[in-house]
């Protein structure tokens, strides 16, 4: 029996409300997280846990149909993949942060500083749009302390509650985009395989209208 294969994060902020939205749409999954695949005895699907920026990855060679992931990511590594359905869930921005002790004016204020971040295409693409050239340091995790080791006059990261930028003495100045969970698509996704992703994305629809 055919069936869908998708992606969602292995660990991290998104598992635990990605496994829930497919338990809200009725579909139990066999094993947890020690697995890196787990089957679903009610519904033809397939779950694989994966590193979530290797997931746009996963999707373009079509070794997964489709994905729950950060729209975030997606504008950072996958352009071109589709998303089918918000999630309305892991609402996050994009934001640049500076020390809180400086003063900031505008954006033009980034030309010729070091900014660390896992981020680089965002920064990179929102900047440009403003002619402001900036010197990219990109980290994998834990950007916020790049400021006060000296590594960089600036980040950009993931904001949620603000308190790691609050922990780090650092604040926010200029918000690059709001994201929120999405159901993406992969461009490879064959027809058989589209027809299950209506019955999931008909039972999310549902869900998502339950939770309002
Ligand atoms: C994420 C993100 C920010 C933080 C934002 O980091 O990179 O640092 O969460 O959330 P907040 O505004 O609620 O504090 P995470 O803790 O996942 O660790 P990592 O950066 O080391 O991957
Ligand atoms: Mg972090």
């Amino acid at each position: 029996m055919t069936k869908i294969r998708i992606a969602i994060q292995k660990s991290g902020r998104l598992n635990e409300e990605s496994l829930q939205i497919l338990k809200d749409c009725g579909i139990s999954i066999d094993n947890g997280k020690d697995q890196l695949k787990a089957s679903s005895r009610n519904f033809p699907i397939e779950v694989f846990y994966l590193r979530n920026g290797d997931i746009p990855q996963y999707l373009r060679d079509g070794v997964v149909d489709i994905a729950i992931i950060g729209e975030n990511v997606l504008i950072e590594k996958g352009e071109d993949i589709s998303i089918a359905e918000k999630l309305g869930f892991s609402k996050c921005k994009v934001s640049l942060a500076v020390p809180k002790s400086v003063k900031y004016n505008s954006v033009q204020d980034f030309e010729g500083k070091r900014i660390a971040t896992s981020y680089p295409n965002t920064v990179i693409n929102y900047l440009k749009e403003k002619g402001v050239n900036a010197d990219l340091h990109i980290i994998n995790g834990s950007v916020e302390i790049a400021p006060n080791i000296g590594l960089a006059d600036a980040i950009c990261d993931i904001v949620s509650s603000g308190s790691t930028l609050f922990k780090n003495n650092l604040k926010e100045v200029e918000v690059m985009l709001t994201s929120e969970a999405v159901l993406a698509v992969s461009p490879k996704i064959n027809s058989e395989r589209k027809e299950l992703l209506k019955k999931l994305q008909f039972r999310i629809q549902s869900v998502l209208r339950a939770r309002g």
